[in-house]
């Protein structure tokens, strides 16, 4: 405890979808981290909300009919009473289109200004001539200029990961009409993040919270900071002061969020937000998804420096999430929705918590299967916990009618001490994993003890030395309540009323593990865990592949038909490579040279990480040869090669053809 409050906070989901699994990912483990800190006696405040600007939320809105405000009502509530159902508890769920939220960002962007952190220039956007309009974002679509790949205006989603500047991306076209979009010069903000290097430098290596945050972090600083463009043309936002024509960047606004909540919270609560958010030594720490390190690790940072806010104490990075082992997707089924899919369904939250938690490593994948959660709940919560605490509880209240006023043997405090030390290293390191396998080693330890001893056999001896070993298993049972009750809330809180105590356990400190229970008449206990059925666990499956088929359908649907002309007009041809090298600074692409008959072609092609060279010089290959040509990385291409999969399995003739001949 270093006196100072603490402040935790979780990337604010946004208004255009439900919450699934992915969310909880990094909502689960920030609550049970708030719990545990508070049950150290840490003066905890817990802030999130709904982040509620930016185009994607426009466009959904557009689609539905709806304004973005209604839209993004709609999903705050949601989220919060989806949160709350899952028993991550807020102080505070904010809106990022709350007048707070625009008041703070505003300000905070008039100090950035005076301070010549940002700075005026005019750029060349993508516009859309058909559409009369510029296109921020998500409003355009086209091709990566680092790697190639198929990307959305401000991020190469699909490819190389790089935030994308306003009119960097290349062969743009309007998402809302599919025109052809042109660049027309317009005047924006940016913000100087290239002045903060040597900031930064400093900065990022002595952040705390997990490794991947503070690495990922340093790369991109050592590599190269460029100023980020912080307005959009958009009605939807909050105002760039005096600018009616723009709105500040979403990822501008939705960090100022954080502060915003808490001043909301102060307001209410009565405290002072500046304690928590300005000076030397705060202590604000960040759980995000790992895809957002940059945003918080590097933008953030710097914008608070530059405004002259304190900064961010520590950052915990959570890693992705997958569903039986396939790549996360809700375009394509995979995705574990948190309502349907599983409190509709009738299941408790604590079981999610747990397995969530538990898994695997914070900053690892996490894969979500069914099955193994099937195998989780079951062998662990039933088997391991629940069985040792079910059968010491039904001994002391069938043979003893409760607690017996006997304090444990010093071994079993010791044992209790030994797993209190190695959860609070755990937890103190966001290992949440590492503290749930302690935990769960002391309910094996109960279990060994209890066999062992057999208190059952003894009673018919010693009733005082059979009394004794409950007592232990006793004092056990509430250390394993006050230890899981961060992980497992409703299921502790249950134990702890079967214990006798008619308070809420998270009153309680973890330290009161260790302090008798003293005598006291318990009721009939009943089990805390139920076991997963085979068959429940089928339905559950089915709903995912029925998701999975369907969108698979809808999918092929989606592509429709085309009439025999338009396929005509393609220039499909088998072309045969003469040469193929790697493009300097991409780990995915080829230079090939194609002899198509007639002459050869330069075509950029991304198959670099399944075949060497060698193993593609003298091969013949399917060839659109009337390709707009394009440049990536630098490099003209001149077509495209066909290939299938996600190996790039290359279409090749079954027989030998020459090179030109047309595929028909
Ligand atoms: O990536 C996201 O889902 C963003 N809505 C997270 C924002 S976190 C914060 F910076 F506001
Ligand atoms: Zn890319």
């Amino acid at each position: 405890m270093s006196g100072k409050p603490l402040l935790v906070t979780c990337g604010l989901p946004y208004t255009n979808g439900p919450c699934h699994i992915g969310h909880l990912r990094t909502y689960v483990p920030a609550d049970c981290y708030v719990r545990y800190m508070r049950r150290t006696g840490e003066d905890v405040v817990f802030i999130c909300g709904s982040d509620n600007h930016g185009t994607p939320i426009v466009i959904s809105a557009e689609q539905e009919g709806a304004s973005p405000r209604e839209l993004s009502e709609r999903y705050h509530r949601h989220f919060d009473s989806t949160f709350r159902r899952m028993l991550i508890w807020f102080d505070r769920f904010g809106m990022t289109d709350d007048p707070v939220n625009h008041e703070t960002t505003r300000s905070i962007v008039q100090r950035l200004l005076d301070r010549g952190y940002i700075y005026a220039r005019t750029i060349r956007q993508s516009y859309c001539p058909d559409c009369s309009r510029f296109l921020p974002d998500r409003y355009v679509e086209g091709v990566c200029p680092y790697c190639g790949a198929i990307a959305r205006g401000d991020e190469c989603d699909q490819g190389c990961g790089q935030h994308l500047e306003p009119g960097e991306i290349r062969d743009a076209v309007c998402k809302i009409c599919g025109a052809k979009a042109e660049l027309r010069e317009q005047e924006h903000y940016f913000f100087r993040l290239s002045g903060f290097k040597e900031f930064l430098l400093k900065y990022v290596p002595e952040l705390r919270g997990t490794a991947n945050a503070r690495n990922y972090a340093l790369g991109w600083v050592k590599e190269a900071l460029h100023d980020w463009c912080i307005t959009r043309t958009l009605d939807w936002g909050v105002r760039f002061p005096g600018r009616d024509d723009l709105v500040v960047y979403v990822w501008v606004d939705a960090p100022i969020g954080y502060i915003s909540f808490t001043k909301e919270w102060a307001e209410t609560a009565g405290a002072d937000w500046t304690e928590y958010w300005c000076g030397d030594e705060t202590r604000v720490t960040h759980f995000i998804g790992g895809d957002i390190i940059y945003h918080h690790c590097i933008f953030w940072p710097a914008l608070l420096a530059g405004a002259g806010y304190g900064l961010p104490y520590a950052v915990v990075a959570s890693g992705m999430v997958t569903i039986e082992g396939k790549k996360f997707s809700k375009s394509r089924g995979y995705v574990v929705w948190t309502n349907d899919d599983y409190l509709d369904q009738g299941l408790p939250p604590d079981y999610l918590r747990y397995y969530l938690l538990s898994y695997t490593n914070h900053t690892k994948e996490l894969d979500f299967s069914w099955k193994v959660f099937q195998e989780r709940v079951n062998n662990e919560l039933v088997g391991t916990l629940g069985n040792f605490i079910y059968r010491t509880m039904h001994f002391a209240q069938k043979e003893f009618g409760g607690v017996p006023g006997v304090p444990a043997e010093p071994a079993i405090v010791e044992e209790i001490e030994r797993t209190l030390g190695a959860v609070d290293a755990s937890m103190q390191n966001y290992e949440f994993k590492n503290a749930a396998d302690t935990m769960m080693a002391l309910a094996s330890f109960g279990n060994s003890y209890i066999q062992n001893a057999a208190p059952w056999k003894l009673i018919k001896q010693d009733r005082g030395a059979a009394e004794q070993v409950i007592a232990n298993c006793l004092q056990i049972v509430k250390a394993l309540v006050l230890l899981f009750e961060p992980l497992m809330p409703e299921t502790a809180q249950r134990a702890w009323r079967m214990l006798g105590y008619d308070d809420r356990v998270a009153d309680h400190g973890v330290h009161e593990a260790t302090t008798p229970l003293g005598a006291r008449a318990i009721a009939k206990p009943a089990p805390l865990f139920a076991k997963m059925e085979d068959a429940k666990i089928r339905d559950l499956e089915a709903i995912l592949a029925a998701r999975v088929g369907e969108t698979k359908r809808m999918r092929k649907q989606a592509k429709g038909t085309v009439s025999i002309d338009l396929f005509s007009q393609l220039d499909i041809k088998v072309g045969r490579i003469v040469a193929a090298e790697p493009i300097r600074g991409s780990k995915n692409l080829y230079r090939l040279m194609i002899d198509l008959g007639d002459g050869q072609r330069q075509i950029v092609s991304g198959i670099a990480q399944f075949y060497t060279p060698d193993e593609l010089i003298g091969r013949d290959v399917a060839v659109i040869a009337n390709l707009e040509p394009t440049t990536i990385f630098g490099v003209e291409s001149q077509g495209m090669i066909l290939a299938a999969g996600d190996e790039a399995s290359l279409i090749v003739p079954l027989r030998p053809v020459k090179p030109g001949t047309a595929v028909r």
